[in-house]
């Protein structure tokens, strides 16, 4: 986690640039940050304990001009959230910022120790400093390059010694790293979101790569010194993308655009009168697709849920087994996997560390492979064979919203692809569901209409200490992934339950104080989800029942209702996860608690 930034420019002050680039990264992690820069009295430094906007405030009152700066967000993990553990760290001459974990760092310090090097911080990152400082020629470039060879872990690093004022050195692995290019200026950020103000034209650095930014060149060689070649790729995402755009939250506008987010994710890959389904970056042909044995999907948190309601899809829809995995688990037991399964890696971000650890032993042992990301560029769309994007444009909010919702998206065409492709869905199925994907965006559009709903309630929710979220079938997903919006961002305990599962334990919970929330719309499971709700209201639960409009029976029988649209169950979690979203949102708004930036929390968990 953390975020990296820098720029080199051809005169010009870059310091309040690289600021705002950095607010674009805080979601990455905001326990500290600092800036150091290229001034004509040599590299200053300033840092500052908090948000970004304390360091904002402190560069008021100690400006830093410079047209060549490094700058850094932090998310704590050697060394506590102190001034003198946050980036950029200093060796003599020399700084750099650093994301990722340098895993020998112990080894490192001892040895640096042992021949003079005095450390400041806690960090493992200031051994990198100390390092490259040792190893230091007059050629910035070479000295990282040899570093780098010494690294054990993951790095997403920027460098600049004083020196040599108007270089930068960036050097990754395992870690995010893209380059901004413009006219006379050069920037680098952990992720594309900081570059937009600036440019749209970026490359993404590859593992192993060592990239010298000058503010009229540029040029990328392996940790050997030999050339890469990277290519310039145009991003189509713009500046106000990125931005809130009147919400008061950046989780409030997302859960707003999710309409949107599932037009787009079915833009162009439809043909509704033919009944056809194109797929833009899935390579795996049809002969392969129909002799496939078994789907695994392993993904994190948010991801994890998506791929949970994709099982449900795909053993539907195409009759494949699924399994589903926490990536974080997957990587510690045996694949299992081999050249007649395809492994799916869900991610939105494409960075997750262990997600991307368990796509690497699939591809390994032999599976196909498909990444469902939300990022063009990222690690594991180039790690992949095929790469199914979801299209929802830039996520800020810590918690995760509409890139589930694309997720959700992609999966139900993907289960509809192998259904139509393996036999098991006729042409005349194929068109009826697709027309019903067709006008799903309206059906989201009107379960938004719950927010005055969800407010209502979240002012009483708000003073609960508990909470559980019950569902069933492909509705279980979502009653876990409500009761994970829920505590992520307003602190309250939730647990989400297969409603089945009460009577063998949970009910024991209930009393007055416990509001179930209960996902009753329309389903198969319906009858079995009301006796759940009727057990539950009868011994004192406060139910909140989500319920399609028309129901008579499971409303009676709850304290509060929302209504939703009654759609076709398959593509109930898309509806049914706006409310409880809404829910969770103003539940923390209520509490005052920091929506888009929960405490402990970083989007992007690139270590494991
Ligand atoms: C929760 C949330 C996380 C992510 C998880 C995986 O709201 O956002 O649980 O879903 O960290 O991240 P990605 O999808 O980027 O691999």
């Amino acid at each position: 986690m953390c975020g990296i930034v820098g720029c080199t420019a051809q005169g010009g002050e870059v310091v309040a640039g690289l600021v705002e680039s950095l607010k674009r990264l805080e979601y990455r992690g905001y326990d500290s940050s600092g800036i150091a820069a290229q001034t004509v009295q040599g590299i200053g430094i300033v840092r500052r304990v908090g948000k970004i906007r304390e360091l904002e405030a402190q560069l008021q009152q100690e400006p830093l001009i410079a047209s060549t700066a490094i700058g850094h967000t932090r998310w704590a993990t050697h060394g506590r959230p102190t001034e003198a553990n946050a980036h950029p760290h200093r060796c003599g001459k020399l700084v750099v910022v650093h994301n990722g974990i340098i895993e020998n760092y112990l080894e490192l310090r001892q040895e640096l120790g042992a021949s003079g090097a005095v450390f400041q911080s806690e960090t493992d990152t200031e051994v990198v400093a100390h390092l490259v400082a040792s190893l230091w020629q007059g050629d910035l470039a070479a000295a990282v390059r040899a570093a780098v060879g010494r690294l054990e872990g993951s790095f997403a690093l920027a460098l600049m010694h004083e020196d040599t004022p108007e270089v930068i050195v960036a050097a990754r692995r395992d870690s995010p790293l893209v380059l901004g290019v413009g006219e006379g200026a050069h920037w680098l950020a952990s992720d594309v979101a900081a570059l937009l103000p600036w440019t749209r034209r970026v490359i993404y650095l590859e593992d192993g790569d060592v990239a010298e930014l000058h503010p009229t060149a540029l040029s990328v060689t392996d940790m050997a010194g030999k050339k890469q070649h990277r290519p310039v790729v145009e991003i189509s995402w713009s500046a106000e993308m990125a931005e809130k755009g009147g919400y008061a939250h950046f989780m409030l506008k997302e859960i707003h655009e999710q309409p949107t987010t599932v037009a787009n994710a079915l833009l162009g890959r439809i043909a509704e009168k033919s009944g056809t389904i194109t797929l833009d970056g899935f390579n795996i042909d049809d002969d392969t697709l129909r002799s496939l044995r078994r789907v695994s999907i392993v993904a994190c948190g948010t991801s994890w849920h998506a791929g949970q309601v994709g099982r449900f899809l795909i053993e539907q829809d195409a009759g494949l087994p699924v399994e589903v995995d926490y990536a974080s688990e997957a990587i510690y037991r045996e694949p299992m996997l081999g050249k007649d399964d395809l492994l799916i890696a869900i991610s939105q971000s494409g960075e997750t560390a262990d997600t991307r650890a368990a796509l690497r032993r699939g591809r390994e042992a032999g599976a196909h492979t498909l990444v469902i990301s939300n990022v063009a560029g990222s690690s594991m769309a180039r790690d992949a064979q095929s790469v199914l994007l979801t299209y929802a444009g830039p996520e800020i909010g810590v918690a995760s919203t509409k890139a589930f919702m694309g997720q959700l998206t992609v999966l139900s065409l993907l289960a509809l692809k192998l259904g139509a492709v393996r036999g098991k869905l006729t042409n005349g199925e194929l068109r009826r569901r697709l027309h019903e994907l067709k006008l799903l965006p309206h059906a989201i559009e009107a379960a938004l209409h719950s927010s005055d709903a969800a407010k209502d309630i979240a002012a009483e929710l708000a003073a609960a200490r508990d909470a559980l979220f019950i569902g069933r079938g492909v509705n279980y997903p979502i009653a876990l992934e409500g009761a994970l919006k829920l505590k992520e961002i307003s602190y309250i305990h939730a647990e989400g339950y297969p409603a089945g599962e009460m009577k063998h334990g949970p009910i024991a919970l209930i009393d007055a104080s416990m509001p179930v929330i209960a996902i009753a719309t329309h389903a198969a499971t319906y009858a079995v989800i009301a006796g759940n709700v009727e057990e539950a209201k009868a011994r004192g639960a406060r139910i909140i029942a989500l319920v399609s409009q028309g129901d008579d029976r499971v409303a009676k029988s709850a304290w509060r209702t929302i209504v939703l649209p009654a759609v076709p169950e398959n593509l109930s979690p898309l509806v049914n996860i706006v409310p409880l979203q809404l829910l969770a949102y103003w539940t923390a708004v209520a509490r005052n608690a920091d929506v888009d930036q929960p405490r402990n929390l970083a989007k992007t968990v690139t270590v494991q």
